[in-house]
């Protein structure tokens, strides 16, 4: 059923979502070949892929999304583009927004010009709830306004209104996905459930921006590769799909149950200075994915579980991250980052 995929181009396919989804395409397309374009940042990770070296069905390119040249060599004869290739994080956003620009939105108006010189017949934009900002209480649907409170977000909505501006204007067979936070195998950790599973490991300090109160809405990544996946297959040109966790807790629920989980000492978590322009809280609709028959397979609880134990199971992958660059950029980020909150009774 759906659009036919023989040749899929998976942009981004050595980050996290991506090489999670390579997994997925290649158990559920069977025939199909897929093409992985990624321009290997401190972010994307060869080794997420070493299990698949030997997989006729798999091809690696290195490459950089805002190069035409590249971009349109490697497209050429695909049946449909997934773009999850991004500056993923809001923390070194904020530190310099250059990277940001270039591959969130010039490397998204490339692929969109590929596509439409090419006549690619489907492109699927990998975005995030983030680009509708914060709300205290209720829920976004596709067609509430945007408003990103930070580079990271703003550049994802550049990018979406590109998508949806290429489609307006050349009828471009384009659609948008919008996930909640992801988590689970191979997250990067420099984002906050891998960083505190990692850090508990290891007895180190686990840093809670502000008082902990933020509230994320914790969505399986093979939840959410099921979804973008479907909506490749099956949804309407020219749509936007929200795909919600349905797990919203704050940030110190979270710390506290990795606390649990990895039986570590909860006197390690520190309450640090927090992020500037930090949104409280990001909540989504999912309707209209669940109209095309997404289901949600995990629940929070057992995904985290299974987080702990495979990051438990994979010390190598995540140890060789953090020894390189990122020692560097974490000292960066947390040291001498004193608090402005202290838990009730206090735990330091
Ligand atoms: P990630 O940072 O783990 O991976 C990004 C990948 O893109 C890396 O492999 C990197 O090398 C590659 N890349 C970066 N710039 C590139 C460029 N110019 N050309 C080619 N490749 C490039 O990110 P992720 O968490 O896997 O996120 C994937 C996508 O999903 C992003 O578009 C992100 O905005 C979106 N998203 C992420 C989340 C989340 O919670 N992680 C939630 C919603 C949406
Ligand atoms: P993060 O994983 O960076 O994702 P995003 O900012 O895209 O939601 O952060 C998730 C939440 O956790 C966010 O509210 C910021 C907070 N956070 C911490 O409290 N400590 C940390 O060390 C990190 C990385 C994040």
């Amino acid at each position: 059923m759906g659009f036919t995929m023989a040749r899929i181009l998976v942009t981004g396919g050595a980050g996290f979502i991506g090489s999670n989804f390579v997994y997925h395409l290649l158990r559920e397309e069977p025939d199909a070949s897929v093409v992985v374009l990624d321009k290997l940042t401190y972010a994307g990770n060869l080794e997420n892929l070493q299990p698949l070296r030997d997989d006729p069905r798999l091809q690696f390119v290195r490459g950089d999304i805002a190069d035409p040249d590249t971009v349109r060599d490697v497209i050429r004869g695909c049946d449909i583009v997934y773009n999850f290739a991004a500056e993923s994080h809001v923390d070194r956003s904020i530190q310099d927004a250059h990277d940001v620009v270039w591959t969130n939105v010039r490397g998204t108006q490339v692929l969109l010009d590929a596509v439409r010189e090419l006549a690619i017949p489907r492109y699927v934009q990998v975005s995030t709830d983030e680009v509708y900002g914060s709300r205290a209480s209720g829920a976004f649907t596709e067609s509430d306004a945007l408003q990103p409170s930070n580079p990271y977000s703003a550049c994802k909505a550049a990018g979406d209104l590109l998508v949806l501006a290429y489609v307006r204007t050349w009828k471009l067979p384009a659609l948008v996905t919008r996930s909640s936070n992801n988590y689970g195998p191979y997250q990067h950790p420099e984002k906050l459930i891998p960083l505190h599973i990692t850090n508990a490991m290891e007895t180190k300090p686990l840093p809670i921006y502000g008082d902990g109160s933020n509230v994320r809405d914790w969505l399986h990544v093979e939840d959410n590769c099921r979804a973008i996946h479907l909506v490749g297959r099956q949804g309407v040109e020219g749509e936007i799909y929200n795909i919600a966790g349905h797990s919203e807790r704050s940030n110190l629920w979270i710390v506290e149950r990795i606390v649990e989980l990895t039986r570590c000492d909860p006197r390690l978590k520190r309450f640090v200075q927090d992020r500037p322009g930090h949104d409280f809280r990001y909540a989504i609709l999912d309707e209209k994915v669940r109209a095309l028959g997404y289901q949600p397979r995990w629940s929070l609880e057992e995904g985290l579980k299974q987080t702990v134990s495979w990051y438990r199971a994979h010390e190598g992958w995540w140890q060789r991250i953090k020894g390189g660059e990122f020692a560097d950029y974490y000292r960066g980020q947390y040291e001498g980052r004193d608090a402005e909150h202290s838990e009730p009774g206090g735990t330091e």
